[in-house]
């Protein structure tokens, strides 16, 4: 059932399968030859390889594991049950066992996280974590202290021969699946999400039906959604705008900032497009800075909304 998505039916299962930059590549290749897996902590943005580099760990190391995701299973009584029964039982192969905890970042840093470090504790001996997150600042020190930690932001010296291993990767996606595509046409789509995998491999399989890739996909992400936006900031249509950027919120948010850039011209009356440039430029700006790029997004257009006048 699951592998009707591709992005688990092409979910790397080793190592070596997995587009990493060389350092991260290169440690987990030592853990995977070592043979000893230590407590973890992955930090990083979505789609990246976090979940799937845990889980190829224990793969390859042939340990049990369990994925607990802690945005939904974040109750401190569901998780202790979990990490109970799982951790105090022996493992079939005999060695520790490994508990992935997903998206660590969404446990409450009051209750929950202070009460992993008593666990991480107790069931050292037969059981070791990996906690994935994308923001490493959520999560609290004495986990940091606990877990060695890596970080899988891309180097920019590494970006392009990262780019061009996600290329290749998809390509060879499509031609499984015998979907006809334009190269140029994926080498575009990759820039436009990267680094985000999963983005980019669910953007192909949710156009792939029509049996080909073509410039369509680039268009129906831009142009149509686009205008659906400006016409909720015309309508000052709040509620929808912020599920708008909720759906629409690439992994590099200044490409949407650019992309209403580019269209002030089609939308706004021209009295009011330096206002809008100068509102744009500050967001964009600050889209450096901020923690939480949704919110962020949903300021902009609001300050757009309230000072810019629509066609
Ligand atoms: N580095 C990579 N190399 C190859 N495929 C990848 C890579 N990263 C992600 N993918 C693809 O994207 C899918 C999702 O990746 P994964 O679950 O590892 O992301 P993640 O980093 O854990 O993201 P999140 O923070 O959202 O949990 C994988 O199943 C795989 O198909
Ligand atoms: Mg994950």
């Amino acid at each position: 059932m699951t592998d009707f998505l591709w992005v688990e039916k092409y979910r790397p299962q080793t190592i070596d399968n997995v587009i990493l930059p060389q350092s991260l590549k290169q440690t987990f290749t030592e853990i995977v030859a070592g043979g000893e897996l230590p407590n973890m902590l992955f930090s990083g943005s979505a789609g990246v390889g976090k979940t799937t580099v845990a889980k190829a760990l224990c793969n390859q190391l042939d340990i049990d594991c369990m994925v607990i995701n802690g945005s939904e299973e974040g109750n401190i009584d569901t998780l202790r049950g979990k990490i109970k029964q799982f951790a105090s039982t022996v493992s079939l192969s005999g060695g520790y066992k490994v508990c992935i905890l997903d998206e660590a970042d969404y446990l409450n840093p009051q209750s929950t996280q202070p009460a992993l470090r008593g666990f991480i504790e107790a069931f050292s001996d037969n059981c070791r974590f990996i906690l994935t997150c994308n923001f490493k600042n959520r999560i609290i020190e004495p986990l940091h202290s606990r877990c060695s930690v890596y970080d899988f932001t891309i180097p920019n010296t590494e970006k392009p021969a990262i780019a061009s291993g996600v290329f290749k990767n998809v390509c060879s996606i499509l031609d499984r699946e015998s979907i006809s595509y334009d190269k140029k046409v994926i080498v575009e789509l990759v820039q436009r999400y990267f680094p985000d995998c999963r983005r980019i491999i669910n953007e192909l399989q949710r156009y792939s039906v029509s049996g080909t890739i073509d410039a369509g996909i680039l268009v129906n992400m831009s142009d149509e959604n686009i205008k659906s936006l400006v016409s909720m900031l015309k309508g000052k249509e709040f509620k929808q705008m912020r599920s708008w950027v909720a759906n629409n919120i690439d992994s590099e948010p200044a490409a949407l900032f650019r992309r209403v850039y580019d269209s002030l011209t089609d939308f706004v009356v021209p009295q009011s497009i330096p206002q809008a440039v100068l509102i744009l430029a500050d967001y964009q700006y600050k889209n450096a800075f901020v923690a939480d790029h949704e919110l962020n997004t949903v300021a902009c257009m609001t300050e757009l909304m309230a000072n810019v006048e629509f066609k």
